[in-house]
């Protein structure tokens, strides 16, 4: 008998809402009218700035690899968004261009997680952070996080749980899935009591530009030290063109740069040409009518939830998410999510995708949906809710 796979393989869980969306295929196949509320992308296509510029890319015959730092111009063009986004002087030197965010998330745990050490991460999250720290042998502490902090690790969670393989703390802002946002000197206090403690701090700003009202500070206005994950997926749209990329400080980089020639080599080199055109003033222009769709959304849907009983205590800032408390219902998350797939063709995701924490009774809508199609799942909500006997 052939050998079983490794042990970190079989510790890595799927995404349990996959079984919800191959059910939901199969609706849709049989010819009914499935609304997507599970799906963390954005649904509108890449804006036509970017694609042209990806087409001239290959029709220049771009299709080789670049350096594994990535393109010297691009790092460049990230770098000057800082300085106008942030008032943030960041050198070019610092950016790494990976792919995915996903790929900043692989340097970053390669890089700064030894065997049995581990990182403090907020449960509920984003589950495959903690997928990536057991890929390298390492793990993450969850700690339970609550209306009361904002679905945020705090200063003071961080002493409470740090403990001797502790070496690092990774939070999200706008967070995956609940859209809250890290304000500045909450970004300061996590990064003191990081530093106190010799260990690292990672922040996750892959939802900024989708915020609503305000904006999102980076933590770099706070801690030239901290490691920052971003993407070219979510607020620029780009999701399957795989591209993102990972600020660190000046002394990490060439070991950065070594992890990346090894695990990919370099970010595709045809979509790192198209993201050139991200920071034109018309690419801008556009992305933001998409941020002010978004916000026109969530201004609907928040209030549309809350008023059929769904828990939603704190006013989601970021991303395109409502994480819901389903316990005025009474049942399970998955349970519930099945009946509406079933009898409403509604999918949305259960808590349990995003950890342990009252994972149970909550569940996850995104407004990745036109207006006319959320006012389409809120009249099945309610209709569902009436035939629900949790
Ligand atoms: C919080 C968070 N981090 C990272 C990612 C990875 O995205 P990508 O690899 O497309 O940049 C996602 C994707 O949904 C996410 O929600």
């Amino acid at each position: 008998m052939a050998q079983p796979h490794s042990a970190r393989s079989r510790a890595i869980e799927p995404f349990h809402v996959m079984a919800l969306l191959a059910r939901a295929n199969e609706l849709q196949a049989a010819g009914h009218d499935v609304i997507h509320l599970e799906i963390g992308e954005p649904d509108f296509t890449t804006a036509a700035p970017i694609v042209a510029a990806g087409q001239a890319a290959l029709a220049a015959g771009h299709t080789r690899y670049t350096a594994a730092r990535g393109l010297p111009q691009l790092r460049e063009a990230i770098a000057g968004f800082y300085g106008q986004r942030y008032g943030v002087d960041l050198d070019p030197e610092r950016v790494l261009i990976t792919p995915g965010g996903s790929g900043a998330l692989l340097l970053a745990s390669s890089l700064l997680v030894d065997p049995g050490k581990h990182w403090l991460l907020a449960d509920p999250g984003y589950p495959c952070n903690r997928h990536f720290l057991r890929l390298v042998e390492g793990g993450a502490q969850l700690v339970p996080v609550g209306p009361e902090v904002n679905y945020q690790l705090t200063a003071d969670l961080v002493e409470r749980h740090w403990d001797k393989d502790t070496v690092g703390a990774l939070v999200a802002s706008p967070a995956n899935p609940t859209g809250t946002v890290l304000e500045r000197d909450e970004l300061a206090s996590l990064s003191k009591a990081t530093r106190e403690r010799h260990g690292h701090l990672v922040v996750d700003e892959i939802y900024h530009g989708l915020t609503y009202g305000m904006e999102a500070p980076s933590v770099l206005e706070v801690d030239d030290e901290a490691f920052v994950l971003n993407s070219f997926s979510k607020y620029f749209g780009m999701t399957g063109w795989r591209l993102g990329w990972l600020v660190a400080p000046p002394s990490a980089v060439a070991d950065l740069e070594k992890l990346a020639q090894n695990l990919y080599i370099s970010a595709p080199s045809m979509a790192q040409h198209a993201a050139l055109a991200c920071f034109e003033a018309q690419t801008l222009a556009i992305l933001e009518e998409r941020r002010a769709e978004f916000a026109r959304r969530r201004d609907y849907l928040l209030p549309a939830l809350r008023e059929l009983g769904f828990g939603i205590a704190v006013e989601p800032q970021g991303a395109f998410y409502l994480y819901a408390d389903i316990s005025a219902f009474g049942g399970d998350a998955f349970a519930f999510c099945r009946h509406f797939l079933e009898t409403e063709h509604l999918a949305f995701t259960p808590g349990l995708d995003f950890g342990r924490h009252q994972a149970g009774h909550h569940v996850r809508f995104a407004y990745t949906q036109s207006l006319p199609r959320l006012e389409e799942a809120v009249q099945r909500l309610a209709r569902g809710l009436k035939s629900w006997q949790g």
